[in-house]
């Protein structure tokens, strides 16, 4: 049998905690570290990861995984430049710290090798996208450890940097987005009279099934889908109206828009 990967976190909250309960998932020995004890107590306990600290991890991972915030990342590196520089075996250093480019992290860290990762929460339920990007001394073995350690989280796909920030306002920022339509689809639902528990469930389905309805038919436009479901004169088309009356489709691309600007704005 071969050796666990050893994975370590530093910063295990949202969305470190959930690629370390990913990590966990797929078989690594995973190392994880906080501020607040609280959230490795809570990992330990449900996937079995080993309370750490990020000397560490930094000392003996092969996958060390940035989890804090952009703010303080340059805090956190500075932590664990010396102990890397000092590393004589092979490890690779993962970022998941949204808009902080390559060059910026080799900046913090020195030359070490190092992987961009755009991460997204619905990772936790198998049906995330990891959008990365490698930097230069990134391996295609690094690149191999890191798709087995993460495939427990979805879509795992390379991209060039230049696109990443595109990308993450997309899969980063998305979930936000449809939450707030399925919300949108409940309040709706119960102002007809249906009981907000039904709704909550059926509304949950329908966004879930139209996507699969999607991603199964994946050379039809989503368009084609929505005229399909609109007999003439009936009722999907009058709600489709209202949609447009409401500029739902030039709220949603706004929204990507301010999304990207921003994160490009974080990354400076
Ligand atoms: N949330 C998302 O949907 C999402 C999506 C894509 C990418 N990201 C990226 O993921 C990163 C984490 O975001 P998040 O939402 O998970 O933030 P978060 O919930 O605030 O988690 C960060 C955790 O790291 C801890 N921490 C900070 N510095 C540390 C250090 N030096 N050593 C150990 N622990 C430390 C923080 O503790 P204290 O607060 O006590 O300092 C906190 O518990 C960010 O870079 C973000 O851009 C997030």
């Amino acid at each position: 049998m071969t050796e666990a990967v050893k994975a370590g976190f530093i910063g295990c909250g949202n969305m470190g905690g959930v690629l370390a309960a990913v990590a966990a998932k797929s078989g690594g020995a995973v190392y994880a570290a906080d501020h607040n004890a609280f959230k490795v107590n809570n990992l330990a306990e449900a996937f079995g990861c080993t309370a750490s600290d990020a000397a560490q991890i930094a000392s003996e991972c092969r996958m060390i995984f940035l989890g804090v915030k952009p703010q303080v990342l340059d805090k956190a590196c500075a932590e664990i430049k010396g102990i890397l520089a000092e590393r004589k075996d092979r490890f690779c250093v993962v970022s998941m710290a949204a808009g902080v480019k390559l060059s910026a992290l080799s900046a913090m860290l020195g030359d070490v090798p190092i992987i961009r990762i755009m991460p997204n929460t619905p990772c936790a339920v198998g049906a995330g996208v990891i959008l990365y990007s490698r930097g230069g001394s990134a391996s295609d073995e690094d690149v191999t450890i890191l798709m087995d350690l993460m495939r427990p989280a979805g879509i795992i796909s390379e991209m060039e940097e230049k696109k990443l920030d595109m990308g993450s306002a997309l899969t980063g920022c998305g979930p936000a987005f449809v939450y707030m339509f399925i919300d949108a689809l409940i309040d709706g639902a119960v102002r007809t009279g249906l009981p907000r528990t039904d709704a909550k469930r059926f509304a949950v389905q329908t966004v879930l099934g139209s996507a699969l309805m999607c991603a199964q038919n994946g050379s039809v436009e989503p368009s084609k889908l929505k005229a399909d479901v609109c007999s003439p004169a009936g009722s999907t088309i009058e709600g489709v109206a209202v949609l447009e009356d409401y500029s739902l489709h030039a709220a949603v691309m706004e929204a990507l828009k301010a999304s990207y600007e921003r994160t490009l704005e974080l990354g400076k």
